[in-house]
């Protein structure tokens, strides 16, 4: 696990926005520096209290990234387990900012927030800057506007997350690098069907973006089908991708899903209608789920891209140690994905288990 500290350390000063580049699942060449990387010195790990809220408990990739969180917080770092709240957000902002009242009102040293609604980031920022408590935003970026707000101002809030650009690239890519570029039926464009997560979130919007742009910039013409929100649900993806196949069958060549809970949810429905994947049907996903890597294994999966939940909530706990012992901070800080198709998918399973 010690090697796990490492990746997330390496790259915390680098700039406004810092680009981890190094995966932490991959990063044993870097073990020569972790003393360096984790300096716990002056911190307070029996009575430090940390604040944790998550948009939703019933997320599949959260509750990855969430499990990671606490386990670094305590089992690596050696943080109080009795002093970490994590609060179930339920995808609600009214009860998730109730909830950081409350953890102003107890008096948390930091928070680490993956809000509900990222457009409320400069009401809770200010709610936290009055109250004097820093604050790690995860998982759901903030505008631009109010990240340089944090720089210009010198408030105590960051953001840690992966630029969504590459993972929609990524997934664009993998269908590039099938056996006919995603034209299965050789009518010289490829089409598509889109499933999205919550539109509100900007990775449902780039990775919407990016993944066709992959395909468009490389010179190919697209036909979209269907783009429909699945909320980052799989029974939501299962059902769209369903409706889809009835109506539009055959021309279906590809199925672009925003994550892989709805890629899963999809899945289902593809192999429902007798269709078989990466024969007369490719499906890419992102984040790297187990079941999700597996079927890449199985074939039945064409691709995913790994969203480093590693990485991400090692960062977001180093970040709030920096605060913790009154250092800067930069304002956004970034971690790499990595693309997972065929050729490393056992590989990466491996990492992931
Ligand atoms: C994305 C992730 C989704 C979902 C979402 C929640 O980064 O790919 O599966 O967890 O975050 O904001």
């Amino acid at each position: 696990m010690k090697k796990k500290v490492v990746a997330s350390l390496l790259c915390v000063a680098m700039g406004m926005t810092t680009i981890i580049g190094s995966t932490a699942v991959f990063a044993e060449e870097a073990e020569a520096t972790e003393e360096a990387a984790v300096d716990l010195e002056g911190v307070d790990l029996e009575n430090t209290k940390i604040g944790i809220s998550i948009y939703q408990f019933a997320d599949n990739f959260m509750t990855l990234y969430r499990t990671e969180l606490v386990r670094y917080l305590t089992e690596d770092l050696g943080f109080n387990a009795d002093n970490i709240v994590v609060q179930d957000g339920k995808n609600d902002q009214a009860e998730q900012t109730n909830q950081i009242n409350n953890f102003i009102t107890d008096q948390v040293d930091v928070m680490i927030l993956n809000l509900v609604q990222s457009s409320s980031a400069p009401q809770v920022t200010d709610m936290c800057n009055e109250a004097g408590i820093p604050v790690v935003y995860i998982n759901r970026q903030p505008d631009e506007t109010e990240s340089d707000r944090w720089a210009a101002d010198g408030i105590k809030a960051t953001y840690v997350g992966a630029d969504a650009r590459q993972s929609g690239t990524f997934q664009g890519e993998e269908i590039l690098e099938t056996a006919n570029g995603g034209d299965i039926n050789g009518d010289g464009k490829v089409s598509y069907i889109m499933v999205q997560g919550d539109p509100e979130n900007i990775d449902a919007q780039y990775r919407t973006e990016y993944s066709v742009k992959a395909l468009t910039d490389a010179g190919v013409e697209v036909e979209e089908l269907l783009l429909q929100r699945g909320d980052w649900d799989q029974a939501k993806g299962q059902q769209i991708v369903q409706d889809a196949l009835t109506q539009y069958g055959e021309q279906v060549e590809v199925v672009f899903c925003n994550n892989d809970a709805m890629a899963l949810g999809a899945l289902q429905a593809i192999q429902a209608a007798g269709r078989v994947i990466n024969e007369d049907i490719y499906l890419v996903g992102v984040d790297a789920l187990t079941d999700a890597v597996q079927n890449i294994v199985d074939g039945n999966f064409t691709g995913t891209v790994f969203n480093d939940h590693f990485s991400q909530a090692q960062t977001a706990a180093n970040m709030a140690v920096k605060y913790l012992k009154g250092e800067d901070v930069d304002p956004v800080n970034m971690v790499d994905y990595v693309k997972v198709t065929a050729d490393n998918a056992a590989e990466i399973l491996e990492k992931i288990k």
